[in-house]
């Protein structure tokens, strides 16, 4: 029981050792889903992963009749939670089900069934059942654009979705009891919630104005002993701190075969460190670990990537860094390319095109030098880092396509 009316009724995937491709698992998983016991009936929150349909309906089974389930809410679709909803439909085909407004089509193309008896919800609309009052949250991108939270007033618990969630069995299942999982709460949070952090601030800006006792997330521990400290761990690495204050980071990035993209680099670095408001950044690509791309990209404003082009690609390490970028959020920043060529130079073609479909605002063409830089060249490359650099400071500029 998570609490005397609250039903733990989640499933664990104890050998699962790779999550949505990215993520590693060595403690495997849950599934977690909760049935709320109101003096009218039920009230059943969330499914679990298909292939653990079984252990969950007979988990429901061993707890009310199908008939006694009045409501069904959905924080999230994804299918580790919502595999068992279309069974679940169908044996529970006269309950209401509360999902956000974003979840609509998804919704539908999950349960395939015409005609459902739904209805769509966001913050301040409640629900109430017997004695117990279902607060919702709307707390969208938290990792999906459809997910929300909900609050039971009654019993003070948090139904946070994947927010505060671990990828970390342990049948003891609440916090004060299970092993050390803060690495996994930290990994979790990194790989899921990193890329959204505004909205982490948001969700946190709703929880606070909440009592609560309890966080009952979709992945991993309950957690019930001190719901504060994971709250606060959110919250701080939500907040973006910058040690340089007022001023703008602009970080440029380069690889290099004969010192020619490296030239055009430095100069550049020149061009943007003359700006007032900028702070540049240089990093040679091929000796920078990815945990410290990670964490330079997440405090630069402006990204510029040099590359050479080498059989018609850009390099290994220019397309790493390119990689890390799914786990940061790139609203706001500003992105452009540049690279030393011997024949076809399309690179850096590549890396604008790239950093486009990032969302990253890209408003400077890719500037491309044939081999060796002359000095005009080279004084062109501390104009681009000029401009760059001012634009990234709040200078206004057409679009280039
Ligand atoms: Fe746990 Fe986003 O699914």
């Amino acid at each position: 029981m998570v609490s005397k009316d609250v039903y733990y009724i989640g499933v664990s995937d104890s050998d699962i050792r790779t999550f949505d491709i990215i993520m590693k698992t060595s403690n495997g998983t849950t599934y977690n889903a909760y049935l709320i016991k109101t003096t009218d009936g039920f009230i059943l929150l969330d499914t679990v992963k298909e292939e653990f349909s079984n252990t969950f309906f007979e988990k429901i089974e061993s707890i009310c009749s199908y008939d006694e389930i009045k409501y069904i809410v959905m924080h999230h679709l994804e299918p580790d939670h919502s595999g068992a909803l279309p069974e679940l439909v169908r044996r529970v085909p006269n309950a209401k089900i509360f999902i956000s407004p974003m979840a609509t089509n998804m919704f539908k193309s999950i349960t395939k069934i015409d005609n459902m008896n739904f209805e769509t919800v966001w913050t301040n609309k409640n629900l109430t059942l017997g004695d117990k009052t279902l607060k919702f949250l709307s707390t969208p991108n938290l990792h999906w654009p459809e997910t929300m939270s909900s609050y039971l007033v009654e019993d003070k618990i948090l139904f946070s979705g994947d927010v505060f969630g671990s990828h970390y069995y342990d049948n003891r299942v609440f916090d004060d009891l299970v092993g050390d999982f803060d690495y996994s709460f930290k990994y979790y949070y990194d790989h899921i919630m990193r890329p959204f952090k505004s909205d982490v601030l948001n969700a946190l800006k709703l929880y606070d104005s909440l009592d609560i006792a309890i966080i009952a997330p979709l992945h991993g521990p309950i957690i019930r002993s001190n719901p504060q400290k994971y709250i606060s761990l959110y919250r701080q690495w939500s907040t973006k701190e910058s040690k340089h204050h007022d001023k703008k980071i602009v970080s440029i990035f380069y690889v290099t075969s004969y010192k020619n993209t490296q030239l055009m680099a430095q100069k550049m670095y020149e061009g943007v460190e003359d700006v007032n408001n900028i702070i540049a950044n240089i990093y040679d690509l091929s000796a920078l670990d990815e945990h410290n791309m990670l964490d330079i990209l997440e405090e630069s404003t402006g990204v510029l990537i040099g590359t050479p082009t080498i059989n018609g690609d850009a390099p290994k390490p220019v397309w790493e860094l390119l990689g890390c970028m799914m786990l940061l959020e790139k609203k706001g920043k500003v992105g452009g390319s540049f690279g030393s060529f011997g024949w076809s130079g399309e690179a850096p073609d590549m890396i604008h095109q790239r950093m486009k479909s990032l969302n990253f605002r890209v408003p400077m063409n890719p500037l491309k030098v044939k081999l060796i830089p002359t000095i005009d060249e080279l004084e062109e490359c501390y104009g681009f880092g000029r401009e760059f650099g001012e634009i990234v400071d709040g200078k206004m500029v057409e679009m280039t396509l």
